[in-house]
């Protein structure tokens, strides 16, 4: 169960959120809970959940090492500030910040892998291509273009998100039925590249409007294994309700 808080939140913020959302989450045993909070509050949240179940992630993550890369962060960099896990690819990036282009998916993902981040990579479609029939196309170019030419051991330790574009900060959830589709058409696909096993082992998050009040259904499909938060992580309480769903 993971939260995006995008670019909200400040580290006084950060640490009155888990002040209250540590208690509120610390009974639970059925899931891995990661909060990704903007890279300025990656400290204070590790400080603030040292010792409880609560994971920290970062939103992004600059393929390389070390260098002259002006206003960037490595894997590296997030590993050692005490980062688990990075968002990868998502629609925000894919769409203003040049994350579609060619082979940038795939560098990120080695690059976390390489620092040891469990990277969470984001595939979806934008309504256009939904209406216009489009969807398994988009799924399956995103899918090899991001994950295609990774080793069997490190595809093993990677996550995906199916985020379609048009449910994400609209309040349009896809229905179960939809988000169920759109996950086999991804697990298919993993199947075909990396072979059944790996395919079963990998787990796919539903990312997009999802609330508390929508967390029950949706985690109810077969194919869900968790969700990505964008909008209803921002407040202990809903968040929490959806991790406790
Ligand atoms: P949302 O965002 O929950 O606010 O729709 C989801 C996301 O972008 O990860």
């Amino acid at each position: 169960m993971a939260g995006n808080w995008k670019m909200y939140k400040t580290p006084a913020d950060t640490a009155s959120f888990f002040a209250k959302f540590n208690s509120l989450v610390a009974a639970a045993q059925h899931c891995e809970i990661l909060i990704c909070p903007p890279t300025l509050d990656v400290t204070t949240a590790v400080e603030a959940t040292r010792g409880t179940n609560v994971m920290v992630g970062a939103q992004n993550v600059y393929p390389g090492k070390e260098g002259a890369f002006t206003g960037e962060h490595s894997g590296y960099l997030l590993k050692s500030a005490g980062c688990t896990h990075v968002i990868i690819g998502h629609s925000e990036r894919r769409q203003f910040f040049h994350d579609s282009d060619p082979e940038v998916v795939f560098k990120k993902t080695v690059a976390a892998l390489e620092a040891g981040l469990t990277p969470i990579v984001c595939v979806g479609e934008m309504l256009a291509e939904r209406e216009g029939g489009k969807t398994e196309e988009i799924l399956v170019q995103q899918f090899r273009e991001g994950l295609a030419s990774l080793t069997a051991e490190q595809f093993a330790k990677v996550v995906v998100a199916y985020e379609p574009v048009w449910a994400i900060g609209t309040g349009k959830t896809a229905t179960p039925q939809i988000a169920s589709d759109a996950h086999a058409v991804i697990r298919k696909e993993a199947a075909a590249l990396f072979g059944q096993p790996a395919a079963s082992a990998l787990r796919i998050l539903y990312g997009g409007s999802v609330k508390p009040d929508n967390a029950k259904t949706l985690m109810a499909e077969k194919e869900m294994n968790g969700v990505l938060v964008g909008g209803a992580s921002l407040d202990p309480e809903s968040f929490s309700k959806i991790v406790n769903y």
